[in-house]
């Protein structure tokens, strides 16, 4: 059993901290925020995620998750410190560090023996290298020469599956500079390790770059498809299928190969600028994912010419939107494509109606600029009610299987604008809709 500290009670912090507990550990997760603590101790999480809650109220009742603000304590009670904070984009694109070195000095503050100091948070290659320079340098000023090691384990959670994804990894890396640091790793990972998961021993510098290199190269791979099912709009051909066909073949694979609105979420957006920003910086540009940032900018404008061209005559036409995370199971909306979409089809004098399984809650404030053109539903066919078009943005499973018998009833018109592409087209073109989805 090790004990381990994670600092930050975010998505990362928060699903890492619980799980690690759930692995047999004893974990304390710590955070500055002393609502979110005295909540997380009633079992209140603050995020959606399946499974969490029950992991959470679990590990916290059998005394294994400790929830906590005191820092110092943290830092000495614990061998093993994980910093899970938040690394936000700052206005040049790059990934603002605050919060990860703060939490580094404090680190050092209050260390009183070997620690193990573990970045867990995406961060630009250089930054282990940077925490450890900065807590070396105050043990220096405190007059104290404990030793301890700097470690880069990126995590690779998606929203919706992040239990799933820490508790089935493809892999796990670990980026350190010592074999003690990686076995001191290896035994926090034991169970994922004696179940033959693949696991990556790198340098830090490499690790670092493995995390911003996986998440660049998806959102590259989504972007690619979405600009293949464009084109397959203006030549008759079907991206599924186009899809399907790649797929099998194995060095290209079938995942992240789903045409859509344009990818969205905290990760993809942020992680791709701060890459473009590092490799800029470094005087070795990387073209492609500059052309994939902006690729996917404009595959949400295209989705509002798609709808303004179809409806033709689009002033005071009323449309039912499902769904506006930036992706299902997740109540998040960070850059969720629902974002730009919205406003954009509201200039053109278009009224919304929307439902979201769980995004109302952040949608209403993000979505604050449009509230007077916007009416927030409580289900599927209230939205759908009196409007002129249904629109599909977030592949929510209740979204699978309308009703489409309800559409006359309902009043409303048979535009649908299935940008998930979870119906088939002849299908609802044979039902007397107007079917519009991505590259179909
Ligand atoms: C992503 C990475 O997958 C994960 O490894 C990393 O740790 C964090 O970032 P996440 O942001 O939770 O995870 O969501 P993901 O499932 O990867 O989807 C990202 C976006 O891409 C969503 O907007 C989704 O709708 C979109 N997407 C995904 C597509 O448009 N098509 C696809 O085929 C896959």
């Amino acid at each position: 059993m090790s004990r381990i500290a994670v600092v930050g009670t975010g998505y990362v912090g928060l699903v890492s901290g619980a799980i690690l507990s759930d692995f047999g550990h004893k974990v304390t997760c710590v955070d500055i925020d002393q609502n979110k603590i005295a909540r997380l101790k009633q079992g209140i999480i603050p995020i959606y995620e399946p499974e969490l809650e029950t992991m959470v109220e679990k590990n916290y009742y059998y005394k294994r998750l400790y929830f906590t603000t005191n820092i110092q304590d943290a830092v000495e009670k614990n061998d093993i410190i994980i910093i899970a904070v938040g690394t936000p984009p700052a206005d040049d694109g790059s990934a603002d560090l605050q919060y990860v070195l703060t939490v580094a000095e404090s680190i050092a503050t209050y260390m009183n023996g070997y620690k193990v100091i573990v970045n867990k948070s995406t961060v630009p290659v250089g930054t282990g290298q940077k925490v450890k320079s900065l807590v070396q340098d105050a043990l220096n000023e405190r007059g104290v020469n404990y030793t301890f090691d700097v470690v880069s384990n990126p995590e690779f959670l998606r929203e919706g599956s992040a239990v799933r994804d820490f508790t089935h990894p493809d892999r796990v890396v670990i980026g350190a500079e010592n074999e003690k640091a990686i076995n001191l790793m290896k035994e926090v990972y034991r169970v994922l390790y004696i179940n033959e998961t693949p696991f990556v021993i790198t340098n830090i510098e490499t690790a670092e770059i493995i995390k911003y290199a996986s998440n660049a190269f998806l959102a590259m791979k989504i972007t690619f498809i979405n600009e293949v099912a464009n084109l397959c709009e203006k030549v008759g051909a079907d991206v599924q299928k186009v899809a399907k066909a790649m797929g099998k073949d194995g060095r290209i694979s079938p995942k992240f190969l789903h045409a859509g609105p344009g990818y969205g979420g905290s990760c993809f957006p942020k992680d791709t600028r701060s890459l473009v920003k590092i490799a800029t910086d470094c005087g070795e540009p990387l073209s492609l994912i500059e052309a994939t940032i902006k690729a996917n900018e404009r595959q949400k404008l295209k989705m509002v010419d798609k709808i303004v061209d179809a409806l033709g005559e689009v002033e005071g036409k009323t449309i039912a939107v499902l769904g506006i995370t930036f992706k299902p199971n997740t109540d998040d909306m960070r850059e969720a494509p629902s974002l730009v979409i919205l406003p954009e089809l509201v200039k053109y004098g278009i009224k919304l109606k929307v439902y979201d399984p769980k995004g109302r809650e952040e949608g209403t404030w993000r979505l604050h600029d449009i509230k007077d053109n916007l009416i927030w539903c409580e289900e599927t066919y209230e939205a759908i009610t009196n409007t002129d078009a249904t629109l599909i943005l977030t592949e929510w499973n209740e979204f699978r299987n309308l009703d489409f018998d309800k559409y006359d009833e309902l009043n409303s018109g048979k535009y649908f604008f299935d940008f998930r592409n979870i119906y088939d087209k002849q299908e609802l073109t044979g039902k007397g809709f107007k079917y519009y989805g991505v590259g179909v």
